[in-house]
């Protein structure tokens, strides 16, 4: 697949298939995002890949935690500043607009928002999932590394026709995690990452993007 073909084709797919994927498709991808660059190569992921028993687990210690309405677990890292200023609160409105007014939820009924939200902790129905650690004493560019990793890993996911969605929302329930992964304690849980088959007959909206201008100077010589 063509790289660009990979960068436009990713999103972040939101129902997904119980067709299993193959160990060797997700042992090819992770070996060959193993070469996504790092700040002196110093290679600060941490990754751990559930399927099968293990996930489906998981699956079930999140929703009985669901169910009971049991609060999040005390966040590792902020994962937003606590007053996130214009354009970036623009945008982070837009998108909720968009991703849950195409599922038909009004603005004001944050309780149908919760309620869709939920499906994060099934990984929207896919066979497998990664989550990603990273160790509490590196710092930001680390932590950008670790982004970079992430990102390699989902276009090579498209190239083996396999779609993904990054999930911060695994964070909010790093104990449950922890529970069934047992990392060591030096290490934070960064993300999850959904991984599976498209299920092709759940509707999605695509979310854009600012326009160049806003994003990028050019100071041409
Ligand atoms: C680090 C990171 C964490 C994310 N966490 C979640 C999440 O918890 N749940 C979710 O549904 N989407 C999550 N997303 C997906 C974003 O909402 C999505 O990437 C963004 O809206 C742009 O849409 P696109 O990826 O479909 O182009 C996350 C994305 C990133 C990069």
């Amino acid at each position: 697949m063509d790289v660009y073909e990979a960068v436009t084709s990713r999103r972040a797919v939101r129902g997904f298939t119980d067709r299993p994927v193959p160990k060797e498709v997700l042992e090819r991808v992770l070996r060959a995002a193993a070469w996504a660059p790092s700040a002196s190569n110093v290679q600060p992921w941490c990754d751990y890949v559930l399927t099968g028993a293990p996930l489906a687990e998981l699956k079930k210690l999140a929703g009985a935690r669901i169910a009971v309405g049991d609060p999040w677990d005390e966040p590792e890292y902020e994962q937003y500043p606590p007053a996130l200023k214009a354009p970036y609160s623009d945008r982070r409105s837009a998108f909720g607009e968009q991703r849950y007014g195409a599922l038909g939820i009004p603005r004001e009924d944050l309780e149908a928002r919760h309620r869709a939200a939920a499906a994060n902790w099934d990984c929207f129905g896919a066979p497998a999932a990664l989550f990603c650690y990273i160790d509490r004493d590196m710092g930001l560019p680390q932590w950008s590394d670790v982004g970079m990793h992430l990102q390699t890993i989902m276009l090579l996911l498209r190239d083996e026709g396999l779609h993904s969605c990054p999930q911060m929302a695994w964070a909010k329930y790093h104990e449950t995690v922890a529970q069934v992964v047992s990392p060591p304690d030096d290490l934070i849980l960064f993300c999850g990452m959904s991984i599976g088959y498209e299920d092709l007959t759940e509707g999605h909206a695509r979310t854009g993007r600012a326009p160049l201008e806003e994003t990028v100077t050019f100071i041409d010589g």
